[in-house]
């Protein structure tokens, strides 16, 4: 992804979407869906997410593609040039992925390890006593060199820094193109496996009908932030590949099928792993961030064949994450690279760096820095409350703003091209509307409360 007259473009629509949905696609969806979906109420969460993802997200999506495409430059020179009064602005693009990507790889680290887990035939253990073995391995306290979070984290780290520093770009379209209809298949057969659970239709109930006391505002919060976290939004990603994107893709269009299929995976792993929740006997709300790493060797215990399945569950998960992972890593990389001139090699060892420094406190979070709770939040939730409730909201307000009311907004939309598709409908005003009107006041909204939950300022 080389700047100005070398910078590289997508092969074409499908190109495009297969390298916007393997970024989109990851562990947002398969490890932090179902256990905020846990957290915040089931059904309540889901139709919320669903919404927000729909009208406030789709809204983002185009809107940040859009200024990309027609900037043609990556997040804080795309700020610049839209007006330099606001490139402080596009430095977002550069803090808020440097703050996910080290915890990313903390948790792409304990996918690695359940693969090879189960791939040495151990995977039972892992089931074994209803997560007690989940603890054990992220605190630290198992005594293999193996055993140890810090390694697998280190291992995943150091395979997507490797990728980002080869430029392999178009490496991830042709493997998304692939393993990412894969990883849909392989939800849909255990979810199919998990319908026919004895005792699974209080859980399914639990996740498919919403109950209005599980509402509050909670629910919006952890929503919205996961709309942001799913769809990559509201953090320089999709500025910088809205550059890369040819003029003749229809923006709306292709944006729509990243945004359903995004949807659509994290719907998956919720029904595969919150009504399994249930069935197991586990309090609902209890999970957090194990929860996948509980009730998934659970589910592969009782499955036929399960360690077969669970091997390849967590490949696919591994490749979704890694993905996911490039483009967070890629979107710092080309930034220093863009601002500070620094060559692909200097960009990704300062960013090495920052990942193993930032990632070994949250490593150590769950062990020997336990106590360390700032804001009554252990490491890893501090960095995911700070980017995801705070900075991400931010931006996507400023963003809203000033594509509404203070650069040319027109010139936007012509970038978005709402009406060239011969069967799309003009949606310009519906678009326009959200723009400057209904997601602004929604964004302030989450950011006030994102402030205020996360300081603790008060309870709500
Ligand atoms: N969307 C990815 C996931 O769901 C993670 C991700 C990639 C991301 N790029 C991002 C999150 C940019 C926030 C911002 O796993």
């Amino acid at each position: 992804m080389e700047s100005s007259e070398t910078r590289g473009s997508f092969t074409g629509r499908l190109g495009f979407i297969m390298a916007a949905a393997g970024s989109a696609i990851g562990l947002g969806n398969i490890w932090r869906f179902p256990y905020l979906a846990d957290k915040y109420g089931g059904g309540a969460f889901l139709v919320t997410f669903i919404i927000l993802a729909l009208a406030v997200g789709l809204t983002l999506m185009i809107t940040e593609l859009a200024i990309g495409r027609y900037t043609g430059k990556s997040c804080i020179d795309a700020f610049q040039e839209l007006s330099a009064k606001y490139r402080v602005i596009g430095w977002l693009g550069l803090i808020t992925p440097a703050i996910i990507v080290p915890y990313y790889c903390v948790i792409g680290g304990w996918v690695t390890k359940y693969f090879v887990e189960y791939t040495v035939g151990n995977g039972s253990a892992a089931g074994a006593d209803g997560g007690a073995f989940f603890n054990d391995f992220i605190s630290g306290s198992l005594p293999g060199l193996f055993d140890n979070p810090m390694v697998w984290f280190l291992v995943f780290a150091a395979v997507t820094v490797a990728a980002v520093m080869m430029g392999v770009e178009k490496g991830v379209e042709m493997v998304s193109k692939i393993l990412m209809p894969a990883l849909i298949v392989i939800l849909i057969v255990i979810c199919i496996y998990i319908l026919t659970l004895d005792n699974i239709a209080s859980g399914l109930e639990h996740y498919l009908v919403p109950q209005p006391e599980d509402f509050s505002i909670k629910t919006v919060l952890g929503a919205i932030g996961q709309v942001f976290f799913s769809l990559s939004l509201a953090s320089g990603t999709l500025i910088t590949y809205g550059s890369y994107m040819k003029k003749d893709v229809h923006i709306p269009n292709s944006t729509k099928v990243v945004t359903l299929m995004s949807i659509l995976t994290s719907f998956l792993a919720g029904l595969m792993i919150i009504p399994a929740t249930v069935a197991f006997g586990m309090d609902t709300g209890e999970g957090g961030p194990g929860l996948m790493f509980v009730i998934m060797p659970q589910v592969f215990d009782a499955m036929p064949a399960g360690h077969i399945v669970a091997i390849a569950f967590f490949l696919l998960v591994i490749f979704a994450a890694v993905t996911s992972a490039i483009s967070l890593t890629e979107t710092v990389v080309s930034t220093l690279k863009d601002r500070f001139k620094m060559t692909r090699i200097t960009a990704s060892a300062a960013c090495t760096v920052l990942i193993v420094a930032l990632g070994t406190l949250v490593c150590l979070g769950f062990g020997a820095l336990s106590g360390f709770t700032p804001f009554g939040r252990d490491v890893l939730s501090l960095f995911d409350n700070m980017s995801d409730d705070i900075l991400m909201p931010f931006f996507a307000l400023i963003t809203c703003i000033l594509v509404g009311h203070v650069f040319n907004t027109k010139a936007i939309i012509d970038e978005i091209g709402f009406c060239e598709s011969k069967h799309g409908l003009c949606y310009a005003d519906i678009y326009s509307f959200m723009i400057r009107y209904i997601c602004p006041v929604c964004l302030f909204a989450v950011f006030v409360l994102g402030i205020v939950t996360t300081f603790g300022i008060f309870e709500i």
